[in-house]
C-alpha cells in the first residue's frame, strides 16, 4: 500500500491576502485524488549569509529544506517583482540550493505558477525561476504553464481565487505534476514513494492492489512519453 504523494507548496510573498498565497490554497482544495499539498511559509527565513551558513543552517533554513527533502515535488507559487522573481523566493531558493551537487533541489520536481496584477502574469518571474533551476538542476515542469494575469479580477476580497478557467488550468497542472513526480521519481531512483493516484484531468489510477508498482510506473511513462527513451538528464541526482 503506497502513502499520498506529498507536495511542498511555497509562495514568494508574505502578504496575508496574497493572490499567490491563495494560488496555493486553491491548490490544496484542487489537488487529485492521492495528492496532498503542505503549504510551507517562507517569512521566518533570514537573508542569506555565508558567515552564519557555516555555523550551520538556522533553524527556518533546515527545517525547510528537510520539508523539501521529505516531499515528493514542489509547487512554487510566484509574484513577479520588477520583472522578477520576489527577493523573499529566491533567498530561500538560495539557501535551499546550498551545498551546490547535494541540495535537496537536485532531481526534485517542480511545478511553478504565479498570479500578479499585470498583463503577463508573472512570465517573466516564472522563467528566471526557471532559469534558476537549470543551475540547482531541479527538474521543473514545462507544461501546462499557469499565468494568472489582472489577479484582482480573479480573486476574491480574501485572497481566494474564483476565476473558474483559473481553477481548471490549475487542475491541468496539478494533474501534469502527478504524472512528472511519478516519471522523475522512477528515474531518479527514489522508489515509488508517491503512489500516485492520479492522470492529467483528475481520474483515479488503479490502486496499488489493482496494479503492481511497475506495471503503474510503465503505464504512466507510456501514456505521457509514448515513443520516446527517457532524456538522459533525468537518470540521477547527483
Ligand atoms: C516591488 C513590487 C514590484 C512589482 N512589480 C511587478 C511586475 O513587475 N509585474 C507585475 O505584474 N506586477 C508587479 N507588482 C505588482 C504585483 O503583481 C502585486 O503586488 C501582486 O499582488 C503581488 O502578488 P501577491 O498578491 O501574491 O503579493 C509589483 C509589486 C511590488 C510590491
Amino acid at each position: 500500500m503506497y502513502g499520498p504523494l506529498t507536495v511542498l507548496g511555497f509562495a514568494g510573498s508574505l502578504r496575508a491576502r496574497s493572490y499567490n498565497r491563495g494560488l496555493l490554497r486553491a491548490a490544496q482544495e484542487l489537488a487529485p485524488p492521492g495528492m496532498e499539498i503542505r503549504i510551507f511559509d517562507l517569512a521566518p527565513i533570514p537573508l542569506y549569509n555565508a558567515d552564519v551558513e557555516a555555523e550551520g543552517d538556522p533553524a527556518p533554513v533546515a527545517a525547510f529544506k528537510a520539508a523539501i527533502a521529505q516531499a515528493d515535488a514542489l509547487l512554487i507559487a510566484t509574484p513577479e517583482h520588477n520583472y522578477g522573481v520576489p527577493g523573499v523566493l529566491k533567498n530561500a531558493i538560495d539557501w535551499a540550493s546550498r551545498p551546490p551537487g547535494e541540495s535537496v533541489l537536485i532531481g526534485k520536481p517542480v511545478a511553478i505558477m504565479g498570479a500578479s496584477l499585470g498583463m503577463a502574469g508573472t512570465a517573466r518571474a516564472q522563467l528566471q525561476l526557471r532559469q534558476c533551476f537549470v543551475f540547482t538542476r531541479t527538474p521543473a515542469l514545462l507544461y501546462p504553464e499557469l499565468l494568472v494575469a489582472r489577479a484582482a479580477e480573479k480573486f476574491d476580497a480574501e485572497g481566494s481565487l474564483t476565476d473558474e478557467p483559473t481553477r481548471e488550468r490549475l487542475r491541468e497542472l496539478l494533474g501534469a505534476l502527478a504524472e512528472w513526480t511519478l516519471r522523475l521519481g522512477v528515474r531518479a531512483d527514489r522508489g515509488l514513494k508517491g503512489g500516485v493516484v492520479a492522470r492529467n484531468g483528475g481520474d483515479a489510477l488503479p490502486s496499488a492492489e489493482e496494479l503492481s508498482p511497475e506495471e503503474l510506473v510503465d503505464e504512466a511513462i507510456e501514456e505521457t512519453f509514448p515513443a520516446s527513451d527517457p532524456p538522459a538528464w533525468t537518470l540521477g541526482r547527483g
